[in-house]
């Protein structure tokens, strides 16, 4: 029996592989329909799982952008949006980060223990802060979301994120945005860090699907025997 969320990464690319700029300032890699199909699986998940630099950095609201898709999670008795969850060692994150500050929906917080003093004194007002041991392994994050409820769960970055449930062979899905540009600098970052990853040349994880989205693609990769298994809406 399943013990962690059926787990969705998604990220967007440059057509040479970057996530973002030299100095990880956030760039169009995306487009409406992009945006607008990010938006249904959103609505399909449980909770949205970012890590803190992405927070800081990004500044994203992951709330659900469609009346109707808020309207139908209601009706459905769930909140109108996913829960958000972010994952810090230190704690460094500010409650005014538009991450805690929109939306009524709950936030985790998964912090290293070290820092737990610290983010309860900034956060403990606008999220729940758990202690994630030292140092925090998304396995256990995965697992104890699962315990909460969460049954989908959506990855949205960033590298350090995405490398952890990769190398962790956490990843039952992997939705990957190319963007028609190149960034052209290697200090920027990529989808991933070095590591091992269970696919490798021996082990291929399945393409399941290519879809057109205006001027850019998604690759939609099917990375565990859950993909398919269970009954999912066409995101
Ligand atoms: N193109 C896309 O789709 C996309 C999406 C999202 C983000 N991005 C880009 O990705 C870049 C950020 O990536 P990143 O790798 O620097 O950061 P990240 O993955 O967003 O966050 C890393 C931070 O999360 C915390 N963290 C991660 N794993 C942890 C663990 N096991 N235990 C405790 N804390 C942990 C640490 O926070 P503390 O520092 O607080 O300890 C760490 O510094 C940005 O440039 C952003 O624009 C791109």
């Amino acid at each position: 029996m399943a013990d962690r969320p059926y787990t969705v990464l998604s990220c967007a690319m440059s057509i040479d592989g970057y996530i973002a700029g030299a100095a990880m300032e956030p760039l169009p890699l995306s487009n409406a329909a992009d945006f607008d199909r990010v938006d249904a699986v959103r609505a399909s998940c449980d909770a949205i799982l970012v890590g803190a630099a992405t927070i800081r950095g990004d500044q994203p609201r992951l709330l659900l952008r469609s009346d109707a898709r808020r309207t139908e999670r209601l009706a459905r008795g769930l909140p109108s949006s996913p829960i958000k969850v972010t994952v810090t060692g230190g704690g460094r994150l500010d409650a005014w980060a538009m991450f805690f500050a929109t939306g009524d929906t709950e936030k985790v917080v998964y912090c290293a223990s070290a820092g737990v003093n610290e983010a309860s004194e900034r956060l403990g007002s606008v999220a729940t802060v758990v202690d994630g041991g030292q140092p925090v392994s998304m396995h256990w994050v995965s697992e104890d979301l699962y315990r909460r409820g969460v049954q989908r769960l959506l990855v949205e970055g960033g590298q350090s994120v995405h490398t952890q449930f990769l190398t962790g062979d956490l990843a039952d899905e992997l939705h990957l945005v190319v963007a028609p540009f190149f960034i052209g600098d290697s200090a920027a970052p990529r989808l991933v860090s070095d590591g091992r990853f269970p696919w490798n040349p021996d082990r291929r994880a399945t393409l399941a699907e290519v879809r057109q989205l205006g001027d850019v693609v998604l690759l939609r990769y099917a990375m565990s025997p859950r993909f398919g298994a269970e009954p999912l809406e066409e995101v």
